[in-house]
């Protein structure tokens, strides 16, 4: 099955943007096995907009040959010598949103095009869409397209979520589709992408057909980088706890190359990437998001397939040691039964107990639990 759990790997648009080229790619791919990116289950290299050449050439979307000079199949070959996935980008207007040639009224070639080029991921954004024509049905054509060259390709449908493609995303053969615009590197951009867009849209995402809340901005604050602004790490790992509950698509955004520790333990902690990848498939709802004041706290929860939950207590607010909790009737399970609580981030069993878990988290971080009921 394509995507029966949420799909992971890295995108070059939020560091490289225009510049992303072959030297990059295979930087990255390279990290992805000596840092164990690779291991932790990170699979899909995705090359985003600026690969194509301004031109087509006899019909066919070409490259940049400066970027690549030895072309999109050698660099693919690259990639699956060292057991990963390649992914690509198109969009279905006229041009991509970079200017570059795209695929509207060419979308059986482009897909035959990326099947001979063993691409296993395709990016497929709005821009340039001709004024009157349907959205989704240009996103129908191209799943059609893909099925046909019998290739199987995740369809990754970045709509920015104009025509709520969580309704339609799935019949057109997408594996997942954005649900808002462009994140950016900054806590308010995770506070309206991840905290405020996205509860209430859980029932339409399942496996093989995810929400996608755009990629992770996670270690960004790197040199070298077009991020604006950047976050702490208490900030990082409060975006990558949302996400895992949430099921999204964890596509790292980083330059991979020169991660630093606290990166490489947000972006590599096994027990949090399990709550994503959990095979139930279930999105993480909101159960709560109390304000007093200024001062937000949410509390999220997202059920595994081995019965137990997980949560995330999350201080949004200002305030440092803030006490939050979450009780059993809030998470389907009886006030008087006991569970053990592991904190996932520390990897530590915190003991058990009986009818609610509370603790002190401190403004913009959060501690992310599994509540495991006692038989
Ligand atoms: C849009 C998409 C981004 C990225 C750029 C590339 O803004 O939403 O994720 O792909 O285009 O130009």
């Amino acid at each position: 099955m394509i995507a029966g759990t949420p799909p992971m790997g890295w995108n070059s648009w939020n560091t490289f943007g225009s510049d992303v080229n072959a030297e990059v790619v295979k930087g990255t791919v390279d990290a992805f096995i000596n840092e164990g990116l690779k291991n932790a289950g990170y699979e899909y290299i995705v090359i985003d907009d600026c690969w194509e050449a301004d031109h087509r050439v006899d019909g066919r979307l070409a490259w940049d040959k400066n970027k690549f000079p030895e072309g999109i199949k050698a660099l693919a070959d690259y990639v699956h010598s060292k057991g990963l996935k390649f992914g690509i980008y198109s969009c279905a207007g006229t041009h991509t949103c970079a200017g570059k040639p795209a695929s509207f009224g060419y979308e059986e070639l482009d897909a035959l095009t990326f099947a001979e080029w063993d691409v296993d991921f395709l990016k497929y954004d709005f821009c340039y869409v001709p004024p009157g024509v349907d959205g989704p049905g240009l996103y129908q054509r191209m799943g059609q397209a893909l099925r046909v060259t019998g290739r199987p390709i995740v369809f990754s449908i970045c709509e920015w979520g104009v025509n709520d493609p969580w309704k339609w995303g799935a019949r057109t053969g997408g594996h997942m589709w954005r649900t808002t615009g462009d994140i950016t590197d900054s806590w308010e951009s995770i506070l309206k992408i991840g905290f405020e867009k996205q509860a209430g849209l859980e029932s339409y995402s399942g496996s093989g057909q995810w929400n996608d809340p755009d990629m992770l901005v996670v270690g960004m604050y790197d040199e070298g980088n077009v991020a604006c602004g950047g976050c702490t790490d208490a900030e990082y790992r409060c975006h990558f706890s949302l996400w895992c509950l949430l099921a999204a698509p964890l596509m790292i955004g980083c330059d991979v190359r020169k991660m630093n520790k606290a990166t490489r333990e947000i972006l590599l902690n096994s027990d949090v990437i399990a709550v994503n990848q959990d095979k139930l498939g279930c999105q993480g709802y909101q159960i709560g998001s109390v304000f007093h004041g200024r001062e937000r706290a949410d509390v999220w929860a997202k059920p595994l397939a081995d019965g137990s939950i997980s949560v995330g207590l999350f201080n949004l607010g200002e305030r440092d040691g803030r006490r939050l909790s979450v009780a059993w009737d809030s998470i389907g399970l009886n006030n008087r039964c006991s569970c053990l609580v592991q904190d996932l981030w520390a990897h530590e069993d915190l003991g058990s107990f009986t009818g609610h878990f509370s603790t002190l988290i401190n403004k913009h971080d959060v501690a992310l639990v599994k509540i495991i009921p006692e038989k």
